[in-house]
């Protein structure tokens, strides 16, 4: 029942307050896998521009798979972490002579292309083909950790692991792609780090965080 409720609200949450983004106006997986690469260690703020760009010179996978790898660079340069850009334009390769330039819908496939982990993978199969698998990361944990008060260390793969597990079960039937975006976008823009937003929150009622005065201590993080 209260894992009803959590999805049921933070859905319900999602569809009115979701922010207007730009990959969020497409279905075109390469799009979307596009924006999950660039997002996973640049802020949303940052990675605007450079998503813009990025697809205008390479719009579609073959685009990429075609390009010169320095032009590719190029169009990375300021975003950081270079080996990101190499990975996609590696496994974007892949997809076109493997695949014939369809992104694989099916875990196993896309999951074994390069630099594609269990968070890129989730993201991308959920947002663009709706298939039934978490997306967790470092927001998403933090939710998590939260709400169900959760207080193993996040830092430890195996608590990934559990929180993935989890996750998955909350996924409401035919709904993981929104499901998953109201995740991150709960743990970006309310139940921030610091000073969570539990007021605004859709799923404060349950929150088991915020109820036993603990919400701002979690997750549990030893590593620096
Ligand atoms: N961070 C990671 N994926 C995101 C997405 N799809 N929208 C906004 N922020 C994100």
């Amino acid at each position: 029942e209260t894992r009803r409720y959590f999805a049921a609200g933070l859905l319900e949450w999602y569809d009115r307050n979701k922010r207007d983004l730009p990959w969020r106006r497409t279905s075109d997986p390469y799009h979307i896998w596009v924006s999950e690469v660039m997002l996973q260690q640049t802020r949303v703020d940052t990675v605007i521009p450079y998503y813009f760009r990025f697809l205008e010179k390479f719009p579609d996978v073959e685009a990429l798979a075609h390009a010169p790898e320095e032009e590719v660079l190029k169009a990375w340069e300021g975003l950081g972490y270079y080996s990101r850009a190499r990975n996609l334009q590696s496994a974007v390769r892949e997809v076109h002579e493997r695949y014939g330039g369809t992104v694989p819908d099916r875990k196993e496939d896309f999951s074994s292309l390069k630099g594609v982990g269990p968070y890129t993978a989730g993201a991308v199969l959920s947002i663009a083909y709706n298939v039934p698998e978490p997306a967790v990361d470092g927001n998403v944990m933090r939710v998590l950790s939260r709400f169900f008060l959760i207080e193993d260390d996040i830092a430890k793969g195996p608590t990934r692991v559990k929180m993935e597990k989890l996750a998955r079960e909350l996924i409401p039937e035919g709904e993981a792609g929104s499901f998953n975006q109201a995740l991150m976008e709960l743990g970006a823009t309310v139940c921030t780090p610091r000073s969570p937003h539990c007021l605004t929150c859709p799923v404060m009622e349950r929150c088991r965080g915020r109820l036993e005065g603990r919400a701002e201590e979690l997750p549990v993080k030893t590593k620096a």
